[in-house]
């Protein structure tokens, strides 16, 4: 009888050896929160998110103290998320920019109160009236009658990220999908002396059905058509390439590709192709798919572990992702 000389299970042995044979290993300081801050919930005040399985809308004070408590177990990053009054929004995004907006409020308190890497994600749609990511007019040339405007868009979000900055945001995060952004942004953040804010930029952001439970957490659909215009074809990898390829040439600091586990193809493109740190948006779908079957107890709670250490595998170097205080909370990485 021959054996083989070569056995593929001496390395599986036990969990000492594959301990030291283990290639890919999330960390923690791996790991972005994303934070939702309610602008009228006050106090210790905190809203559950049906769509959202254990995850919350916070008050200002409310946030700060989850986001301290995830920094005492190892976070080191949050990208901050805004619900603004229904009746404040309108067609310019106008309570985005004020600098007594929820994001600019609940970055002040951020960096005042905690060592973590602020983070703001930059948008219009959930300060539109019309709930779309840039300026809309009509035109019917257009699927749903609606044009999104690109150029004008540019000066207004623009506006939000130099808002952002002045309340102290260490990086801010362009999700719109509008060409020229980053380098909107950038001039903008130079020409008033925040050259040293850096830009992560969602560069290939497909048109996903997985933001669906984060659109019903920030009240932030679009109440006319789709986002098919200004966001990815998700049968597009190439074009990928090409959008990572102007940001970089806009000057932005990072690359993101979202939403990941679908994506995890353009994550592995993005990473051999390009010398940027890469982010991976576990996005608000991932989640809650997840979520609803270890509730139905048709997955365990490995399902959490495994996923995320696939995008790392994949080629992120750091995942924005609501497990975060899960995984930090109940100590999966040790
Ligand atoms: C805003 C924005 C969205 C997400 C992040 N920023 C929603 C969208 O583009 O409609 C999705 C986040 C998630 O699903 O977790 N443009
Ligand atoms: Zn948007």
């Amino acid at each position: 009888m021959q054996f083989p000389t070569t056995r593929m299970r001496r390395l599986r042995k036990n969990s000492k050896i594959r301990d030291i044979v283990r290639e890919t290993k999330l960390q923690k300081e791996d790991l972005i929160y994303p934070i939702y801050f309610k602008h009228d919930l006050e106090g210790d005040e905190k809203e559950e998110i049906s769509s959202l399985p254990g995850e919350f809308r916070y008050s200002l004070k409310s946030g700060v103290e989850f986001a301290k408590q995830l920094e005492k177990k190892g976070l080191r990053s949050i990208i901050v998320f805004g619900i603004p009054p229904e009746d404040e929004k309108d067609e310019i995004a106008t309570p985005d920019y004020a600098d007594t907006g929820i994001v600019q409020k609940a970055v002040r308190e951020l960096k005042k109160q905690t060592n973590l890497v602020v983070i703001t994600d930059v948008c219009l749609c959930q300060y539109t009236s019309h709930g779309h990511c840039g300026l809309i007019r009509q035109n019917d040339d257009t699927d749903d009658g609606i044009e999104i405007l690109n150029d004008e868009s540019l000066e207004y979000i623009a506006k939000v990220a130099l808002s952002h900055a002045r309340a102290g945001a260490d990086i801010v995060a362009p999700s719109d999908m509008m060409d020229g952004r980053v380098g909107a942004i950038r001039q903008a953040l130079d020409e008033n002396g925040f050259y040293n804010v850096m830009i992560m930029s969602y560069s290939a952001k497909y048109a996903s059905a997985f933001y669906e439970p984060f659109r019903q957490a920030a009240c932030s659909s679009p109440h006319n058509g789709d986002r098919k215009s200004y966001q990815m074809d998700p049968a597009n990898a190439v074009e990928a390439i090409r959008e990572c390829e102007l940001d970089v040439i806009e000057g932005c600091d990072f690359l993101m590709v979202k939403p990941a586990l679908p994506y995890l193809d353009v994550v592995r493109m993005v990473r051999d192709e390009f010398m940027l740190p890469l982010v991976a948006y576990n996005v608000s779908g991932e989640y809650s798919m997840i979520m609803a079957a270890i509730e139905k107890g048709y997955l365990t709670e490995r399902a959490i572990m495994e996923s995320l250490t696939s995008i790392k595998r994949a080629g992120a170097d750091l995942i924005i992702t609501n497990f975060a205080p899960k995984v930090l909370l109940e100590d999966m990485i040790e």
